[in-house]
C-alpha cells in the first residue's frame, strides 16, 4: 500500500515526541489517529499531556495535509484501547502503523528498594503493558490485511541501567524484550515489529514536551539539566525528537521492509561508551 493510503495509530500524541512522529507522518501523506490521556492522574507525579495539547497536535497535522482523529484514552485502560481501535476503523477502515509513544519517567528518583509496590506497577503498566495492549489490538486489525508495522518507542534506559530509576529501566527493557518476542510471533503475518530507544531528547517549546525536565526533577539536578546532560553525549549534542520521529517514519514505510524486531538507537552514541 502506498504510504498516501496508509493510516497510523500514535499513542502519547498530545506533545513531545509523540506530536513529532504525527508531524513526520502527516508529511509522510498518512492519515492518523492520535491517542493521549488527555489529564492528569495522580499515579503520575507531574503534569501530562492535556486535551488542548491534544486538539493542538491534531491543527498542525490537519494544516499539514493529514485526516487526522483524536482520542482522549488511557493506555492501561482495555476498554480505551478497545475503543481507538474502533474509532480507527470506523473512520479509515484499516491500520498500517502503530507507533506506541506514550509513557512516563515518575515516580522515580528512589533506589530500588524504596520503591513502593504502587509506583512500580504504574510505571509497568503504562510503559510496558500499555504498549502489550496496543500492539496486541494492533496485530488483530493487522493480521487480516497480512501487513503492518508497530513501533515500540523504548529508551537507552531499555538497553542500560540509570541509578534511581529502576521501574523506568525494568519497563524499558520489558519493552526491548515483548518488541523482540512479537516481531517473531507477527512476521509471518506480514507484520514488523521494531524499537526506537532514544537517548536523552532536548525539550522542545514547540512539541511541549517535559520528560528531560522531569527526569532532571527526579534525580533532584540542580542548575542547566541540558548542560549536565550534554556532558554524557559523545557527539556534544542532545537528540532532536525529530531525529526520533524520522527514525519513526521510516520503520512506518516500506523503505524499511527488511527491518524486522530491531532496535534502533538512536542516542547521539551514548550507549556506544
Ligand atoms: N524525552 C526523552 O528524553 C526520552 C528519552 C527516551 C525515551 N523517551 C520515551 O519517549 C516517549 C515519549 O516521551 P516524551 O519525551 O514525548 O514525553 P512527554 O511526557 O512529553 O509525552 C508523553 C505523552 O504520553 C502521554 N501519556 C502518559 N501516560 C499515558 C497513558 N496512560 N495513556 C495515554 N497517554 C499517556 C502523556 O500525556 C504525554 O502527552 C516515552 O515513552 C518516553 O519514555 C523519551
Amino acid at each position: 500500500m502506498a504510504d498516501g493510503d496508509s493510516v497510523a495509530l500514535i499513542t502519547g500524541a498530545a506533545r513531545g515526541i509523540g506530536r513529532a512522529c504525527a508531524l513526520r507522518l502527516a508529511e509522510e501523506g498518512m492519515s492518523l489517529v492520535l491517542m493521549d490521556i488527555g489529564a492528569n492522574t495522580a499515579e503520575v507525579p507531574y503534569a501530562l499531556g492535556s486535551r488542548s495539547q491534544l486538539e493542538h497536535t491534531r491543527r498542525l497535522c490537519s494544516e499539514a495535509g493529514a485526516n487526522t482523529e483524536i482520542f482522549s484514552g488511557d493506555v492501561r485502560n482495555e476498554q480505551d484501547v478497545d475503543e481507538v481501535m474502533r474509532i480507527t476503523l470506523a473512520r479509515f477502515g484499516r491500520l498500517d502503523a502503530a507507533v506506541n509513544c506514550a509513557g512516563i519517567v515518575s515516580p522515580s528518583g528512589r533506589s530500588v528498594d524504596e520503591i513502593s509496590a504502587q509506583d512500580w506497577s504504574t510505571m509497568l503498566d503504562i510503559n510496558l503493558t500499555g504498549p502489550f495492549r496496543i500492539l496486541s489490538a494492533a496485530a488483530r486489525i493487522m493480521k487480516p490485511q497480512g501487513s503492518g508495522s508497530i513501533i515500540n518507542i523504548a529508551s537507552t534506559a531499555g538497553l542500560v541501567g540509570y541509578r534511581h530509576f529502576a521501574g523506568y529501566v525494568a519497563s524499558k527493557h520489558g519493552l526491548v524484550g515483548l518488541t523482540k518476542a512479537a516481531a517473531l510471533d507477527l512476521a509471518p503475518h506480514g507484520i514488523r515489529v521494531n524499537a526506537v530507544c532514544p537517548g536523552s531528547v532536548r525539550d522542545a517549546p514547540e512539541l511541549e514536551g517535559t520528560m528531560l525536565r522531569e527526569v532532571a526533577n527526579a534525580l533532584e539536578l540542580n542548575g542547566d539539566h541540558e548542560q549536565l546532560f550534554l556532558r554524557d553525549q559523545p557527539s556534544n549534542a542532545l537528540v532532536d525528537a525529530a531525529d526520533i520521529a524520522e527514525t519513526v517514519a521510516w520503520l512506518a514505510s516500506g523503505r524499511s521492509r527488511s527491518v524486522v524486531g530491531a532496535v534502533v538507537t538512536v542516542d547521539g552514541g551514548f550507549t556506544s561508551r
